[in-house]
This record gives C-alpha cells, structure tokens and sequence, in this order.
C-alpha cells in the first residue's frame, strides 16, 4: 500500500467513526497531512475544547493527550502510540512539589504543560512555551517556583527581572543537546542564515539566537522573514515542514541529533490501527483513561493558563 492510499483510509475511517485527529508539529509530514489541528502545545491546547467529533486521537506524547482528555472530558481521547510519553513530563513528581510548597507556601508554582495530570494537581498555572512570558507577567504573584524546565524558566526569569523565580534542574534532552559550537559551525557554514532558536534549548544557545520562540513562533517567523536562510533550533520535524512550505527559502538542521525520538514513534499505521480499535471493542486498550476527580483538580492550572494566555 502507497502512503497515500493508506492516507486515504485514515481519511475515511475518520468519519465513519466521527473521529478527529490533533497532531503536534513535531510530527512527520504524513501524519500532519491527515490531521484536522495542527500546532505546538498551546494551540493543540484550545483546539481540543472545540473538538466537534466524538472521539479525538492524538499524535503526540502522552501529557498532550491528558491535556486534550482533561479539556474535552466528555470526548473519548486515545493517544495513537501508547509508549509515546515526554521524558520531561516524567522528571517531577506530585510528592517532590508538594514538600517545596509545603516549605515555601507563598510561591505561585508555575508549571510547563510537558508535566503529568498528577502533578499538575498541586500546580498554579500551566504554561507552554508560546504563552509562558505572557502569563508570568500577568501573574499578581512575585514570587514563583517555574517547573521542570530551567532553560525555558531562565528565558523567562531575564525577561522578568523584578519577579523572584525559582528554577530545579529539569528539562527537555532533545532541546538541551544542542551545542555551542554546532551553532557557531551551523553559523560558519550559513553565515546568510538567521538563527531561529526554541527556548528549551540552554541559555548559552539562546543567547546566540535571531529569534527565540515555540515551535509555531519559529514556522511562523520564518514564513514572514524576507531572509532566504535559517538555521532551525528545535526538533528537525520543523526544518522538513518549513521546508515543504517554503521552497524558495533554504532551512537548514542545526544538529542532526535535535530528533524526539518519542515524538517520532508515531507512524501512518499507528493512526490506522487506533482507528480500527476505535470502531471495534478493543477500543479501551488505548484510550486516555482519568478519574473525573484528577480531570477536575489537574484541570485548574490549565483553565488559569487559557484564560491569562488567550
Ligand atoms: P511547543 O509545542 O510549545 O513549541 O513545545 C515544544 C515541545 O517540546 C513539545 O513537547
Ligand atoms: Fe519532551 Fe523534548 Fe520531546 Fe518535547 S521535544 S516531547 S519536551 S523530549
């Protein structure tokens, strides 16, 4: 079977099982191309709320299909493969925040969207990478704790200098793998080329940047540039993307490792497959399953983050 063919009964299946499929942008271009929403974490955030269809599949990691269970509770949610979860999500725990608020209740905890449902519960706000200036200055608190990311945090923490923010030591290993010198040699090699960078990468590398911004910040700084070259600082799924949407301008990887290898476990066949489950009585074997008492308590910080973000 062809990629297209099996494209077009994903399409099909789709509708007979009112079914609508989220895909982060990380993911490959033939999965973006059989998705209804498209986009980085905040977007994908307020388009699951407006879901029409009864069931949502999400190509993603797994926090991003919480997210879209918790925002559409009345939808049933499957993430299209299972073993997809963000190593950052999985680095703090719900006990490990709760004993820092214990001892420093007056912070405001301020947590990325790349977190469990879990630990979500004991958090103020979420924030993804597009909203998080926004929604930190908008906050009335002065004193917060920002997790798990400390490269995204640092980010933040310079461009709020009378705001008190204490950072842990998380974040994302994709992001955080690159280098000084693969910028400076990226640099050598494109010294044309704008520097577009995502700010999970570590400050020493954002520092170096054109530009800093989420992953849909990036595609669309690029698309509206007049420059003809950049050098592209997050997942490699971008350069690809970009360049399909831009053939007249050149993108290039800044490193050949920047791949979320859980990010690209999802496959056309995955799709397909959780499609049939859907439409037959395997269907639980990989639905997102919550209590309605953690959709209700984890959900919380993610309202706060629609209504200070929007
Ligand atoms: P954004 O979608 O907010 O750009 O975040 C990137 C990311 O790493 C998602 O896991
Ligand atoms: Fe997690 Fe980083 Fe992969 Fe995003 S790119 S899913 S933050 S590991």
């Amino acid at each position: 079977m062809t990629v297209r063919e099996l494209q077009d009964k994903i399409i099909k299946l789709k509708k007979e099982t009112n079914t609508a499929v989220l895909a982060h942008c990380y993911q490959a271009r033939e999965i973006c191309e059989i998705a209804d929403f498209v986009g980085d974490s905040y977007k994908l955030s307020v388009d699951a709320k407006g879901v029409a269809e009864e069931n949502i599949i999400f190509c993603g990691v797994h926090f991003m299909a919480e997210t879209a269970k918790m925002l559409s509770p009345q939808k049933r949610v499957y993430l299209s493969s299972k073993h997809a979860g963000c190593p950052m999500a999985e680095q703090m725990d719900r006990d490990m925040i709760s004993a820092i608020r214990a001892q420093e209740p007056d912070r405001t905890v301020v947590a990325y969207i790349n977190t469990t449902a879990a630990l979500k519960t004991v958090c103020d706000v979420c924030v993804t990478s597009s909203s998080a200036l926004k929604i930190v200055k908008a906050l009335d608190s002065d004193k917060i704790l920002f997790i798990p990311d400390c490269n995204l945090g640092d980010y933040i923490k310079k461009q709020c200098p009378d705001k008190d923010i204490k950072l842990l030591q998380g974040g994302c290993p994709t992001h955080a793998r690159i280098t000084v010198s693969e910028v400076k040699k990226a640099r050598e090699e494109h010294p044309d080329a704008l520097f577009l960078v995502h700010p999970e990468c570590t400050p020493k590398v954002v520092e170096l940047a054109d530009y800093v911004g989420s992953t849909t910040g990036i595609m669309d700084y690029a698309k509206k540039s007049d420059k003809k070259e950049f050098i592209i600082g997050t997942e490699n799924s971008i350069v690809e993307h970009l360049q399909y949407d831009c053939p007249e301008k050149s993108f290039y990887p800044v490193s050949r490792d920047l791949v979320c290898h859980n990010m690209k476990l999802t496959t056309l066949p995955d799709v397909y497959n959780t499609l049939l489950a859907i439409s037959g009585e395997d269907r639980e074997a990989c639905e997102i399953l919550m209590s309605d008492e953690l959709i209700a308590q984890a959900r919380k910080c993610i309202d706060e983050m629609i209504r200070l973000g929007g």
